[in-house]
């Protein structure tokens, strides 16, 4: 696992927007695992800006997404949603070609990855709590994809996208922790200060109760972090 601190957000932003593009100029089918969250957002308005500009075409390149919510009433708040306007209407990515996990027959979303070819480059956020995905602390480390309920902080971190807080779903199906470790490469991006204590916690002991900290165990992982994401780092 290796740490990078950039300055601010657009820095991050612009190296690994180049690290996807760069992937997809030489494999032009090859499987992104994407996130959600306000976290990669200006790492997908740089994919959308420079895939413009270079002609990058996206039309053979697939995608897994970690997580959606489960009972969510509004389409307009679902992780489809979010990524369809946050990227895919603005790249010419095949629509056929981006999946979400299945609300049910769920390790069958599993199955499928396996059988594209397994993730690429899996790009990721953090929970305050250290969750990744929807893996809150306690999920097991070899999980696959499943429900999880969502934590209190977790549901009172989201209820900023919602009108109401008990509009907030408070179960998910995500990518298990085992899942994620299965992906070729993985970039993690944390910034601001409310992600500290989680990349600090990130960088521990390894131990169920941050979820993120197994990916020390993953043999090719970014960790980018803008100065205040790596504040408590030594
Ligand atoms: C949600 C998502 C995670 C994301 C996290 C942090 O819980 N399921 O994938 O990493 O939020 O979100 P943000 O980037 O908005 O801080």
């Amino acid at each position: 696992m290796k740490l990078i601190v950039r300055k601010n957000d657009e820095q991050i932003a612009d190296e690994v927007s180049d690290l996807v593009l760069s992937l997809v100029k030489k494999n032009p089918s090859c499987i992104l695992g994407l996130a959600t969250g306000s976290t990669p957002i200006p790492t997908y308005k740089d994919i959308i800006r420079k895939a413009k500009e270079e002609k990058i075409s996206f039309k053979d390149v697939r995608s897994f997404n970690l997580d959606e919510y489960l009972n969510n009433k509004d389409f307009t708040q679902s992780y489809r949603y979010f990524m369809n306007s946050n990227l895919f209407d603005h790249i010419d990515m095949d629509k056929d070609n981006t999946h979400f996990p299945p609300e049910s027959d769920f390790a069958h979303y599993d199955d499928e990855i396996e059988k594209a070819g397994g993730v690429d480059l899996q790009i990721l956020g953090i929970g305050r709590d250290g969750h990744i995905g929807f893996n809150e602390p306690g999920t097991a480390f070899d999980s696959k994809t499943h429900v999880a309920a969502l934590k209190e902080t977790t549901i009172k971190d989201n209820s900023r996208f919602f009108k109401d807080i008990s509009l907030v779903p408070t179960s998910a199906v995500t990518m298990g922790l085992g899942t994620i470790m299965k992906s070729k490469k993985i970039i993690l991006i944390a910034t601001g200060k409310n992600k500290a204590e989680a990349i600090k916690a990130t960088f521990g002991k390894i131990s169920i109760d941050c979820p993120a900290s197994i990916l020390q165990n993953h043999p090719d992982t970014l960790i980018y972090c803008d100065e205040e994401a790596a504040s408590l780092l030594k």
